[in-house]
């Protein structure tokens, strides 16, 4: 994927590309978006976010290397996808398997340098241990929920509040719990069908919002069913942004195509 010429970004240049950040904008490492997203100040570490989604503005939400597709809704006070420690090494402290470039922040600590590897070619534990986490397109995350680390939550699906997610999570199934279960899906098989055949995510929704009606699902579903059978779906091609840090503030690089469906 190519990119055009970086440039240095402040909030309010950053609202101008559809991202919304706030104070400390919370991101870390990389974070790649498509436009519209609000991430606010949550702490997201090296993540791909589709565009709509957004995460709830209250308690901090912290997310390493997950990929939310297009229209999730994150709860307040989640953690998602943490890394693992190798807690079945002599020691599962950071000191035995990290790197410098992982984990910076430990490193200004001299003691802490004079323990624990440095930089080195060798893949660490972080690199060879899976894997990405993925939150599903439209996927709706209640608050305070754990999601464990290259867990799946499929497309359409809802997880409730305080639910502790450690096994992948079908599409539009309702999950709750700790270990999150499915507990029903959102609507009878048939109409799951239908939505994932659909996959509504991919198009531009918005001509069509004034002969919709939302509410009422088999309505609009057969709507937008027709409408893409007639071919009349354009398909959503956010501008796409990759932000990086540099000394002199966030560096903001446009990619040349979405982040989905490209
Ligand atoms: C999961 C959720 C969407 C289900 O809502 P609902 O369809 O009205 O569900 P019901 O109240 O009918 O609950 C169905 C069953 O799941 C249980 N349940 C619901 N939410 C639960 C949760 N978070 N944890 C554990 N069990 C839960 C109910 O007790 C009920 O069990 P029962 O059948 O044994 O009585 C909702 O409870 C929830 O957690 N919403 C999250 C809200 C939120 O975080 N908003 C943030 C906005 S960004």
């Amino acid at each position: 994927m190519s990119e055009r010429e970086p440039r240095i970004v402040d909030a309010a240049a950053l609202q101008r590309v559809g991202l919304q950040i706030s104070g400390d904008p919370g991101i870390r490492g990389e974070l790649r978006y498509e436009n519209p997203a609000w991430i606010f100040g949550h702490r997201l570490k090296n993540c791909s976010v589709g565009a709509f989604t957004f995460f709830n503005a209250a308690g901090l939400t912290s997310a390493y290397r997950v990929q939310f597709g297009r229209y999730s809704q994150i709860g307040e006070s989640s953690v998602i996808g943490p890394p693992e420690h190798p807690y079945d090494w002599f020691s599962n402290h950071p000191f035995a398997f990290t790197r410098p470039s992982l984990l910076p922040s430990m490193y200004v600590m001299p003691e802490f340098v004079r323990l624990a590897p440095e930089e080195s070619d060798a893949p660490s534990f972080a690199d060879e241990t899976p894997n990405d986490t993925i939150i599903g397109h439209e996927a709706y995350v209640g608050v305070g929920c754990f999601v464990k680390r290259g867990v799946r939550i499929g497309d359409g699906a809802v997880v409730g509040a305080r639910s502790v997610v450690t096994r992948d999570i079908p599409p539009y199934a309702i999950a709750v719990g700790s270990p999150a279960r499915v507990v029903r899906l959102r609507f009878e098989d048939h109409i799951v069908e239908r939505f994932l055949a659909l996959e509504w995510w991919r198009y531009d929704l918005a001509p069509f919002k004034q002969r919709v009606d939302f509410a009422n699902v088999e309505a609009t579903l057969a709507f937008f069913e027709e409408r893409k059978s007639l071919g009349e779906l354009q398909p959503l091609r956010p501008d796409s942004y990759r932000i990086t840090q540099s000394d002199a503030g966030l560096m903001l690089h446009q990619l040349d195509r979405p982040l989905y469906f490209a």
